[in-house]
This record gives structure tokens, sequence and C-alpha cells, in this order.
């Protein structure tokens, strides 16, 4: 038996919303705008993702559920999956988060769940540009400069 023992390292800030909002003002309002449009009749949580390429298009996605509930599928990858359909070869350059409980961006930044973090670290892997990320709160967002700490041990074959 052989013991690996690995340091992560991983970064993150928090930062205030305003302060995102003024950053990344056009991603940020592009998340916010597609959250209020999912289909969530199951959760009532609504969610929005924005992807941002090098070519400078946005592409937006949500949570699209479904009576059979593992039918559906979060925001992230929704977007994902739209954006690399069309625009297979360009970077990525960050993707913006934000989730509305009764019409209210939460108060905790909603973090990408396994399956999307393993679908981000895939495309991810295809180019040399980080992805970044931002999960935005009501009041207190993050910023994760590099989307492949999120998830040691991905997988692969
Ligand atoms: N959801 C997302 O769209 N993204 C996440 O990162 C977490 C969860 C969706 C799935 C489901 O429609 C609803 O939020 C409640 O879990």
């Amino acid at each position: 038996m052989v013991k690996h023992k690995k340091i992560f390292h991983f970064t993150f800030y928090e930062i205030e919303t305003e302060l995102i909002k003024k950053k990344i003002n056009k991603l940020f309002n592009s998340a916010y705008e597609i959250a209020k449009k999912a289909y969530s009749p199951y959760s009532n949580f609504n969610v929005g993702a924005a992807v941002l390429l090098e070519n400078k298009k946005i592409i937006t996605g949500n949570n699209q559920e479904n009576i059979a509930y593992p039918s559906g599928l979060c925001a992230e990858r929704t977007a994902l999956f739209y954006t690399k359909s069309k625009y297979l070869n360009q970077n990525i350059l960050a993707i913006a988060i934000i989730a509305l409980k009764n019409n209210e961006i939460t108060d905790n930044p909603v973090t990408p769940c396994g399956a999307c973090r393993q679908v981000i670290l895939e495309y991810s892997s295809m180019q040399v540009k980080k992805i970044k990320l931002f999960l935005i709160g009501k009041h207190k967002s993050i910023f994760i400069p590099n989307a492949e700490n999120l998830m040691p041990l991905k997988f692969s074959f």
C-alpha cells in the first residue's frame, strides 16, 4: 500500500457583490436575467449561469427541472453544453452563477454540484487559460481564479 498525501491549494476571494457587479456588469446581468427564467417548479430554486467566451460572446442557461426529477439539469451544464455545442474551440474565460429564491439573490452564493464541476474541468483541460468563476450572493460573492481547483481527482481514463 502506498500512501499519497497531496496538498491541494484552493484560493478563492470573498468580494462584495456590489464590487463584482461593477467589475463584470454584463456577465452579472446575463446570469441574473436568465436565472429569472429558469424552469424550476419542483424546487422553486432558480439558478442562472452565464459563460463568457474569448470571442466576447456570453452564453446563458438556467436549471431545467422535470417531473422525473433526475431528468432535470443544472444551470451550469445547460449553459456549458449549449456553449460547447456552438463554440467548441472557443476558450471559456469566466462563468458567473446566480441563484434566486423568491426572486431574490440567495444570501449564500451557490457552488456548482459535483457533476457540473466534472464538466467544467473537462472544458478547462481543453484550454490553457484558466476558467474564472464568479459565484454571486446577495451581499457577498466568491471569486475563484482557477476553476480547476474545485475538484481534485476528477473522473478520467
Ligand atoms: N442547481 C443548479 O442549477 N445549479 C447548482 O449549482 C446547484 C443546483 C439546480 C438543480 C435543481 O433544479 C435546483 O437547483 C435545486 O437543486
